[in-house]
């Protein structure tokens, strides 16, 4: 992936320049402006007005994009539990929040100085954008960047109220601003509601098992919370050769998928002691838990 120019760094000075576009959006000239260009495109999301409220499809003001960003159609956008920590006030209280973030689409334009997409690209939303220049970019450890980033233009409601998309992403909505960092492109053979969910329980999942919790061939693993990102840890313990996988939910519906994506033995906290049920499914010798029923995206979940 190459990220894009990160906002405010573009070597273009002051001079405005035509975001490149693919289509035809809804354009809306004179409303809610922000960027260079005074153009926003008009479009509908779903928003969290106030912690604990029910959430709302309202009217979106999206910006074109300036130096190094990207607006993206968004073709779909997984229900990540996060964005309910996000509705909740558990993530902050930067409402109104623009939520979504699971979500791959295709490149509706890109402003100066992106080259690692282009308008018609198809690709998979990402937190943050690394800057691919600080001394963790340059060690090829673009996960402990110091400078990532996410568009420097804000998204609106149609009274100029500034938007916090969620994890700098807000795809529930029919277009969003990113950094043009935030987009991977991606094979556009896949269909996207399957694409969308590498850009956060996927990674989530697998990463929890096979990086953070170094699954290796013959471990025991129980994962403790088998939705979205519990899925992915059953299937990457699974695929790191894990001898014993122990899935725990409440939810039998839950279980039985966990079971499709490698689970060797099930266990329904809310029927038995997990603890002894668990210990009795495990054999000797190292145990990894991943246990995600509770916390939030980016704070971790192993
Ligand atoms: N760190 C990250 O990168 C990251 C990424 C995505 C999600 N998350 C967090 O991980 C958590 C899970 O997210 P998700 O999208 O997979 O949620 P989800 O709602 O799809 O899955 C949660 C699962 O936990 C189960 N559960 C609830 N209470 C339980 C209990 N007491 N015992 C056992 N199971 C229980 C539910 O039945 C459900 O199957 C959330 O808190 C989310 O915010 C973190
Ligand atoms: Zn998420
Ligand atoms: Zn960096």
């Amino acid at each position: 992936m190459e990220p894009g120019l990160a906002p405010g760094r573009s070597t273009l000075g002051e001079r405005t320049w035509p975001a490149k576009t693919v289509g035809t959006p809804v354009l809306a000239r004179g409303m809610g402006m922000q960027d260079d260009s005074g153009m926003t495109t008009s479009v509908r999301g779903v928003i969290a007005r106030a912690k604990g409220e029910p959430v709302e499809v309202t009217t979106v003001l999206v910006p074109d994009p300036g130096p190094g960003e990207a607006r993206v159609r968004v073709q779909a956008c997984g229900v990540c539990h996060t964005d309910l920590h996000y509705r909740e006030g558990g993530i902050g209280e930067d409402f109104p929040y623009l939520l979504g973030h699971e979500a791959a689409g295709v490149v509706d334009a890109v402003g100066a100085g992106v080259t690692g997409v282009a308008p018609g690209d198809f690709v998979i939303l990402n937190w943050r954008a690394v800057c691919g220049q600080c001394r963790a970019c340059k060690r090829g450890r673009p996960w402990y960047c110091f400078a990532t980033h996410n568009a420097a233009q804000k998204m609106t409601l149609e009274d100029g109220t500034p938007l916090s998309p969620a994890l700098g992403i807000g795809a529930f909505a029919e277009q969003t601003l990113v950094a043009a960092g935030q987009c991977t492109k991606v094979d556009p053979a896949v269909p996207p509601e399957v694409a969308g969910l590498l850009g956060c329980g996927v990674m989530a999942g697998l990463g929890a098992a096979i990086n953070t919790g170094g699954v290796t061939r013959g471990d025991s693993v129980a994962v403790i919370g088998c939705g979205g990102v519990g899925d992915a840890a059953v299937l990457g313990a699974y695929l790191a050769g894990a001898h014993t996988i122990i899935a725990v939910d409440v939810d039998p519906r839950k279980l039985e998928w966990a079971r499709q994506f490698g689970a060797t033995h099930v266990i329904n906290s809310r029927e038995a002691d997990r603890s002894a049920a668990a210990a009795r499914s495990s054999p000797p010798g190292t145990a990894t838990a991943c246990q995600n029923a509770t916390s939030p995206c980016s704070r971790g979940s192993t």
